[in-house]
């Protein structure tokens, strides 16, 4: 089944629980946060997932797109983010950053940038419950999807099979009807979308006709 999780990072900031309230269909909230350090951008950071957590039953799930995961899962857990993703290549010992994750009761995520090569969060699969691929540089909403990105969730699909591992293979970035469809053919089955879900003038339609696609 398909999994839509909306990414707040171009929702209207001033109206952040209106916002979340228009997706109560979606599958889990997408919170984008940036250290103007791994990434040339500032967003959201602990304050702004404890407010959430006051509106809103879905899952929360934090993007970490930051040079020190490490030092922050334990403070997104307590402000009660229900998952994490860190980007593989921001930390010395990735088992200790999954670890650190599962001893904060979160959904285990790693992600592979655009930069990135696929094979390097290989070692790790069979330690998270999530692998994400993303199908832009990350640090901004609102970019064009990265068709190179489809020959990589095809080789990541590929080798969770052939390993017999069971987990899940979000994409990020650009994903709209058209693009999210050809993630889902390539082997993906969670679905992170900003701009399609928000700038849509029916929020909680664009999530579900997400959530159909039929790959
Ligand atoms: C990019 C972020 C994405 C982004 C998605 O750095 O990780 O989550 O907000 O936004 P759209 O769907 O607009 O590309
Ligand atoms: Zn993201």
């Amino acid at each position: 089944m398909v999994k839509v999780g909306p990414s707040i990072l171009n929702a209207d900031f001033a109206h952040l629980a209106e916002e979340i309230g228009k997706v109560k269909n979606a599958d889990f909230i997408h919170v984008d946060v940036m250290d103007g350090h791994y990434v040339p951008n500032l967003s959201m950071g602990v304050p702004v997932v404890k407010a959430l957590r006051k509106v809103t039953d879905l899952p929360i799930e934090v993007h970490l797109m930051v040079s020190n995961p490490d030092r922050f899962i334990k403070p997104f857990a307590e402000a009660g983010a229900n998952g994490a993703i860190f980007h593989v290549e921001t930390v010395a010992n990735p088992l200790q950053t999954i670890k650190l994750m599962q001893v904060n009761d979160l959904v285990k995520g790693i992600s592979a940038n655009a930069r990135v090569d696929i094979e390097k969060l290989f070692p790790f699969l069979a330690d998270v419950d999530l692998a994400q691929v993303m199908t832009v540089e990350a640090g901004f909403g609102g970019q064009a999807f990265n068709v190179n990105a489809v020959y990589k969730i095809q080789q990541l699909a590929r080798y969770l099979k052939e390993k017999k591992i069971a987990c899940d293979v979000e994409v990020d970035g650009g994903i709209d009807l058209e693009t999210g469809l050809r993630c889902l053919k390539a082997g993906a089955n969670v679905l992170v979308a900003g701009t399609t879900v928000f700038a849509s003038a029916n929020p909680a339609e664009a999530v579900e006709q997400l959530k159909a696609l039929k790959p």
